[in-house]
């Protein structure tokens, strides 16, 4: 048997900090475990096009295609602002997105109990939360055509178009479905199906897959502004949610807060599966290259080192090491470190990014 295969691509401003710390994760893995990964590494974003003039070289987009699991930092940054928007570092991240059909991004929202206090949120409303968005990642306004900006008389229009059919709409659905039957059994969709036909097609496939494949899971429907407001109101009452490419980019944003900081969540961005029975995957955290901290080692690296937990437990089959990781987190945010996003402003003295990756590590020595 040959060792899973990882390719790392850390991309850019804090990608490659808080990816130093998943390094020593997976070698610590490797060392005490005995869990060996074939671990390659490329450029992705802005680092691949200062390399390359493009922001994902067909070659990585080859090598991401032929691992059992793609884990990447962030991409961006306002060096490239000035880039033609086909070569923007985000282009690379959606190609690899699109090219792999990696349609279903699972980003749970989790509450620590030592982070109840830090949310701005009050802590009954945030104490023991424990969502799944699950947010179509492969269509919807983000690749629908037509999409440019185009010349109409006098002045220009920039358009985007909103676009699903009715099995990318299934599928996704199935994967939420398929998640909550493992969590608490409920699946609320959302959508804009007052003002969006897409939203309606949306709505009338998810409660038709629902009905015919999933009558045992409870399904609700709300509309995606609405679903904002409840998530900040009372976000206890979701289990998952399952929403398309944009509201989910947002919803997750928002819920990130409800976890005290964007620096905490990680995601899985799943596909068919492979020859080998794994899902097409891509880990990575939702955060993105935060060029305002980068380079300072102020970055929170538990988003990315979570993200690497939801490999072992998605692509590798190894929920207990998984587990096991994600008691080291808790752990040591029990014990009080905290990364400078942790913090309220006037009080405490953060640690470091490669500090709260070693205080990790030390957590999962405690372990064996
Ligand atoms: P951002 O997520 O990079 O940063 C938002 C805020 O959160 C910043 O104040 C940042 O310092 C803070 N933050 C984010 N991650 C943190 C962490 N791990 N630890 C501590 N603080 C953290 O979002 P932005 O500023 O809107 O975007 C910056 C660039 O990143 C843009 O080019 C954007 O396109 C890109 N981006 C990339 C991804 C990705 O690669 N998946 C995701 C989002 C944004
Ligand atoms: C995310 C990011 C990306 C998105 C960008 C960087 C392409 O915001 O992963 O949430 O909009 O999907
Ligand atoms: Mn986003």
């Amino acid at each position: 048997m040959t060792n899973p295969s990882l390719l790392i691509l850390p991309g850019d401003g804090i990608g490659p900090e808080v990816m130093a710390e998943v390094r020593k994760i997976i070698d610590w893995f490797g060392a005490r475990r005995g869990i060996a990964f074939e671990v390659s590494e490329d450029l992705v974003g802005g680092a691949a096009y200062d390399a390359h003039g493009t922001p994902l070289h067909d070659d990585t987009m080859a090598r991401a295609q032929s691992v059992d699991a793609v884990l990447l930092g962030a991409v961006g940054g306002p060096k490239y602002d000035v880039l033609d928007f086909s070569v923007k570092p985000e282009r690379g991240l959606l190609r690899l997105r699109k090219e792999m059909d990696l349609y279903a991004n699972l980003r749970p929202a989790q509450c620590f109990d030592a982070l109840a206090d830090f949310s701005s949120l009050k802590k009954e409303v945030v104490a023991g939360l424990d969502i799944m968005i699950v947010r179509e990642l492969t269509s919807g306004v983000y690749f629908g055509e037509p999409r440019g900006i185009f010349t109409e008389g006098n002045e220009r229009v920039g358009i985007n178009t909103q676009r699903y059919t009715e099995s990318e709409i299934a599928r996704v659905a199935r994967s939420a479905f398929e998640l909550a039957r493992r969590r608490g059994n409920k699946v609320c969709s959302m959508e804009k199906a007052n003002v969006m036909e897409s939203g309606v097609l949306w709505r009338e496939v998810v409660q038709r897959i629902g009905d015919e494949e999933y009558p045992d899971v409870e399904l609700s429907h709300m509309y995606a502004d609405a679903g904002a407001m409840q998530l900040t109101r009372w976000p206890k009452q979701f289990d998952v949610i399952v929403t398309d490419n944009l509201f989910g980019d947002l919803l997750s944003d928002l819920a990130a807060m409800l976890t005290g900081s964007l620096g905490m969540l990680p995601s899985a961005s799943l596909g068919a599966p492979m020859a080998n029975g794994r899902p097409k995957a891509l880990y990575e955290p939702v955060h993105g290259s935060a060029p305002d901290i980068a380079g300072q080692g102020k970055a929170n690296p538990i988003a990315c080192i979570l993200s690497f937990a939801m490999a072992l437990r998605y692509s590798f089959d190894l929920g207990a090491e998984a587990d096991r990781l994600e008691g080291a987190v808790q752990a040591v945010l029990a014990d009080g470190v905290r990364t400078a996003d942790l913090m309220q402003a006037e009080g405490g003295s953060p640690v470091s990014t490669t500090q709260m990756g070693d205080a990790i590590l030390a957590k999962l020595d405690a372990t064996l």
